[in-house]
């Protein structure tokens, strides 16, 4: 058993409660290898920003659990060494599907667990999350649960169109499972094509895809229904269009790929939503710039000369991100 206090890492609940009373967000990267970790620790070190560092069932397969708690325990002295004094840095499983694989997280040293138990009917999704609850609060692990469904691919559970959350459940949901923030869907999708071309218009001028806004008008209740309770938004890449015509220069294929606007996650920044994920985008950064080296520089072979470039996009990105999306630049001095 390793608690998560000992590797310097906290928990969200203050985090949150910062966040709602400030009117920002703090953002969820997630992360599956040391470049981008590398890049999240240091964007977040020369902005002050906390910071949840996620981890899914596909970084888990991809690079495995061990491994990847120990590189966060990393993070906490790299940050350090980087000269943030007093880093705010939280290790959260996402998207975790059982309580046996929540329980082994927090007793390997994570600081939040995510249960998803959105695909589940609604009893089983509040008794599944209650038991997580139960077990992860005994060590002060904050508890992220799901209510309603996002389209696309949520991990291993596929929706096959999106169930915005009900307004009128997220009392009873929340008072008897006890979970510490909550996962909603408004219209957000996980990955690199949220909306299909037929939900969205095209902009005239340029012929890209201008996607339908988000559902404002169910945040609003949610808000009302849960004053001051942290509201956590999944699938919320902005698909940058600069990212998506490097790779289509480059030799890649992602035609109408489209992700949500970043004016929109300004504005839900400022609401009750106060973790907002952010996967995709760090995956095109990346691929974009490995895809230009390697095409401009087609004897190249060392990794490093191609990673390197990738992971200095990546800072780029996630400084954007922290200081004109999401607005948690210096909340963690
Ligand atoms: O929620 C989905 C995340 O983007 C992680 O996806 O399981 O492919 O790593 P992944
Ligand atoms: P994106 O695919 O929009 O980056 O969402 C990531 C996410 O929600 C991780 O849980
Ligand atoms: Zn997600």
């Amino acid at each position: 058993m390793v608690n998560y206090k000992d590797l310097g890492l906290v928990n969200t609940r203050e985090m949150f409660a910062k966040a709602i009373d400030g009117g920002y967000a703090i953002p969820a990267f997630n992360f599956n290898n040391m470049e981008q970790l590398q890049a999240i620790i240091k964007a977040c070190a020369e902005t002050k920003s906390p910071v949840i560092l996620q981890v899914s069932s596909g970084a888990r397969k991809y690079a495995n659990q061990t491994l990847l708690r120990y590189m966060a325990e990393g993070a906490v002295e790299y940050a350090k060494e980087l000269g943030w004094e007093h880093p705010q840095i939280c290790l959260h499983l996402d998207h975790g599907d059982t309580f046996e694989l929540c329980k082994s997280c927090v007793d390997f040293g994570f600081s939040s667990v995510m249960i998803d138990g959105s695909s589940l009917p609604y009893e089983e999704n509040i008794a599944l999350t209650k038991k997580v609850v139960e077990y992860a609060h005994q060590f002060d692990v904050t508890v992220e649960a799901e209510l309603g469904v996002l389209a696309g691919v949520e991990d291993d559970v596929v929706a096959e169109e999106s169930h915005y959350t009900k307004p009128e459940e997220v009392i009873d949901f929340a008072t008897r499972s006890g979970c510490d923030s909550l996962a909603i869907s408004i219209g957000t999708s996980h990955g690199a094509y949220k909306f299909k071309p037929e939900q969205c218009t095209r902009d005239p001028q340029t012929g890209r895809l201008v996607p339908p806004p988000l559902a404002f008008d169910v945040l609003a209740e949610i808000e009302k229904k849960l004053p001051g309770f942290p509201i956590v938004l999944h699938g919320s890449s902005s698909v940058p269009q600069e990212y998506v015509d490097i790779i289509n220069t480059y030799g890649g294929n992602m035609p109408d790929a489209v992700g949500v606007p970043e004016e929109q996650l300004r504005k839900a920044s400022k609401s009750a939503v106060c973790k907002i994920n952010i996967d995709s985008d760090s995956r095109l950064a990346f691929t974009a710039a490995v895809r230009k080296v390697l095409a401009e520089k087609p004897g190249e072979f060392d990794p490093r000369k191609y990673c390197g470039p990738a992971r200095d996009e990546m800072v780029k990105l996630y400084k954007h991100k922290i200081i004109e999306v999401l607005g948690s630049d210096g909340k963690a001095e």
